[in-house]
């Protein structure tokens, strides 16, 4: 029989360059991720309960982000259960080794189980005067050290209110990715005054916003800003999980307070894990 001029093209596509232009949208689909920052919360027996109890999912990927001190106990918890869970620290610290008391470095944080590190939390650059030249060394240093950064940005009440948000987000942006080569990081959208509010943002006001955040990541690495996952954060919960999974530039989100219950997260996690088998 005939081949039709479609299926001519996407032979030749495929033979030329490996795949159809069909399946090359399906390799540049974003991973979804939903992670737990624990923040300054728990101790070893909750963290033994936590993951006895949560469940992993083969849909989404599932990041657990406990305190430095329950980091190794929970890399042997995961490896117990069998759970197909990540590992990630809160912070790390920009040097490789020295004397920087009560600090812990990228490769020991490698050491212990962790593929990945927050970087950048508000909360670290509120107490700990974390500036974008900061951030932008310690992301330097977890992809030299092989951890995945977990870019945390985001505007405060009173940016928002001045109308400053893009302005905002745009110097963070530049400020943590400069000199950055490699499109292995994650970004978490984190407005403050959404965090431990109550007050999430809107899911059509994250789109909007994460959509933005695509644009100036296209100003700063070109076409691999498609590949890369865009996580909100900010009051998420079992109850707006599904507003944020329906909209196209939302890749998941970065939960605090609704992560520490197993059940309360094992929903969130559930709620992308479905909107991922219906995509
Ligand atoms: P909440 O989910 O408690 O608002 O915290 C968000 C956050 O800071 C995650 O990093």
């Amino acid at each position: 029989m005939e081949q039709s001029i479609e299926s001519y093209i996407k032979n030749l596509v495929r033979e030329t360059i490996g795949h159809t232009l069909g399946e090359l949208q399906i390799q540049s689909d974003r991973r979804v991720y939903v992670i737990a920052n624990w923040k300054m919360n728990k101790n070893l027996a909750d963290t033994a309960e936590f993951f006895q109890t949560i469940k992993s999912s083969d849909d989404v990927s599932v990041v657990v982000c406990p305190p430095a001190q329950l980091l190794y106990p929970a890399h042997l918890f995961i490896s117990q259960q069998g759970k197909s869970i990540g590992l990630g620290a809160q912070n790390v610290h920009w040097a490789e080794k020295g004397a920087y008391t009560g600090e812990s470095s990228a490769s020991m944080l490698k050491d212990v189980g962790c593929e990945y590190c927050l970087i950048g939390h508000s909360e670290r650059r509120q107490y700990s005067f974390e500036d974008d030249l900061l951030v932008n060394k310690k992301v330097q240093q977890a992809i030299k050290s092989g951890l995945i950064p977990i870019i945390c940005i985001g505007e405060t009440l009173e940016e928002k209110n001045l109308l400053q948000t893009e302005q905002v987000l745009f110097k963070q942006l530049f400020g943590a990715l400069k000199d950055i080569d490699s499109s292995n990081f994650i970004l978490a959208y984190e407005p403050v005054w959404a965090i431990g509010t109550g007050q999430s943002a809107t899911a059509e006001l994250a789109q909007q916003t994460h959509a933005y955040i695509r644009s100036v990541l296209k100003q700063i690495m070109g076409e691999k800003a498609d590949g890369i996952s865009i996580l909100y954060g900010g009051s998420a919960n079992e109850s707006n999980a599904a507003d944020y999974s329906a909209m196209p530039d939302i890749d998941g989100v970065l939960v605090g307070g609704a992560s520490l219950n197993a059940q309360s997260f094992d929903g969130i996690i559930n709620v992308f894990a479905k909107g991922e088998q219906n995509s």
